[in-house]
C-alpha cells in the first residue's frame, strides 16, 4: 500500500516570508510544528544537519542586531547551509548603492536564501520582486518582523500548550513596533485575545481594526492576562518628542513586580530585546526566572529560523 506523502502548506505558496499578514494559520502551524523538533537538536552535543547543504545563505543586516543575526546565523549553519553575514554599514551602500543594486550584485552570486533586515517597511517585499531567491524578512521599520512573532508563539505553546483562549497583553512603543504588529496577527489568529497597552503618543491611531482592545492604563490593560510582552522605546524610530521622560514613563509603563499583580497569578513575562532595564521593566523582574521567558525566546528563536529556512528555502 503507497504511503500518503506529507502535504506542505509553504509548498505552493510563494517562497518568501515576508510577515504574519501572508501566512495562513496551516503556514503559521507547520513552521511552528517543525520548529518543535529543533528545540532538541539544539539542545543535544550534536547540531549538525546537512538538510540545507550546497545552499548558500546571505544574511543581509541595514540595521544593528544582536539576537536576530545571530540566531539565523546559527540556524543556518545547523542546517549544513554556507552562511554569509554581511554588516551594511560597511558596504557599497556607504558610497551611494541602492538596495535595488545591492540586491542585483549578490543576486548575481547566485544565493538560495536571503535574510534581511532594513530600516524601511516594505524593504524584504521589494527585495523579493528582483532576485530569484527566497527572503525572508528579518524586521523591517515598523512593519513586521515574522520570525520573533513565531519565535514568541512557540515560547508560549512551550510554556502553555496551546495560544488558544489565552489573553495576552503587548505594553509599550506600540506605534513603532513591528514586534507588536507580527504579534497581533499572530496571535490573533492562534485563537488569543490581545491587548495592547501604551500612553497616547504610541497607540497607533485605528489600532483597534486589527482585533485588539486598546488601554492606556497599566491596571486595566493586565487585568486577566496571562502573558505580558513587554517592548522596547524604538528611540532610533522617533522624531520629536512622544514622552515628557524616561522617569515618568517607567512610572506609568514599566513594568513592576507590583503592576504584574494586575495580571493573572502565574502571569508570564516576555521581550524580545534589546531590553532597557529600569525604562520599560524593572531589572530584577526580568532575571527573575520563576515568570520572565525571556531566555526562552532566545533559545527557541534559534528553532524557528531553523524551520523557517528548511520550509521556504527549496
Ligand atoms: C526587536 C526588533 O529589532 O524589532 N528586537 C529583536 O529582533 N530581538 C525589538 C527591538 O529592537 O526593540
Amino acid at each position: 500500500m503507497a504511503t500518503a506523502k506529507k502535504v506542505s502548506a509553504i509548498k505552493n505558496t510563494p517562497k518568501h516570508l515576508l510577515g504574519i499578514q501572508n501566512l495562513s494559520v496551516l503556514e503559521a502551524k507547520e513552521i511552528l510544528t517543525e520548529a518543535k523538533s529543533f528545540i532538541k537538536l539544539n539542545r543535544g552535543s550534536s547540531k549538525k544537519l546537512d538538510i540545507l547543504r550546497g545552499k548558500t545563505q546571505i544574511n543581509l543586516f541595514f540595521e544593528p542586531s544582536t539576537r536576530t543575526q545571530s540566531s539565523f546565523d546559527l540556524a543556518g549553519k545547523r542546517l549544513g547551509a554556507d552562511v554569509m553575514t554581511m554588516n551594511m554599514s560597511n558596504s557599497a551602500l556607504k558610497k551611494g548603492e541602492t538596495l535595488i543594486d545591492t540586491a542585483m550584485t549578490l543576486n548575481a552570486m547566485h544565493p538560495d536564501i536571503i535574510v534581511i533586515r532594513h530600516q524601511d517597511s516594505g524593504a524584504p517585499n521589494l527585495l523579493s520582486q528582483k532576485v530569484n531567491c527566497t527572503v525572508i524578512n528579518a524586521g523591517d521599520g515598523r512593519r513586521e518582523h515574522p520570525t520573533q512573532a513565531l519565535l514568541d508563539a512557540l515560547t508560549i505553546i512551550n510554556r502553555k500548550d496551546n495560544i488558544e483562549g489565552l489573553k495576552i497583553a503587548i505594553c509599550g512603543d506600540i506605534l513603532h513596533s513591528r514586534v507588536a504588529r507580527s504579534n497581533i496577527y499572530l496571535m490573533n489568529m492562534l485563537g488569543a485575545e490581545v491587548n495592547v497597552i501604551a500612553p497616547k503618543t504610541l497607540m497607533p491611531t485605528g489600532i483597534d481594526n486589527l482585533g485588539v482592545k486598546s488601554f492606556t492604563d497599566m491596571k486595566k490593560g493586565l487585568d486577566g492576562c496571562d502573558i505580558v510582552m513587554m517592548l522596547r522605546l524604538q528611540n532610533e524610530r522617533m522624531q520629536g518628542s512622544f514622552l515628557p521622560s524616561k522617569r515618568e514613563y517607567y512610572e506609568f509603563f514599566g513594568l513592576t513586580p507590583e503592576k504584574l499583580k494586575f495580571a493573572k497569578k502565574d502571569a508570564l513575562l516576555m521581550h524580545p530585546g534589546p531590553m532597557n532595564r529600569g525604562v520599560e521593566i524593572d531589572t530584577k523582574l526580568a532575571d527573575d526566572i520563576n515568570v520572565s521567558l525571556v531566555k526562552e525566546q532566545v533559545e527557541l528563536g534559534v528553532a524557528v529560523r531553523m524551520a523557517c529556512l528548511k520550509l521556504y528555502c527549496k
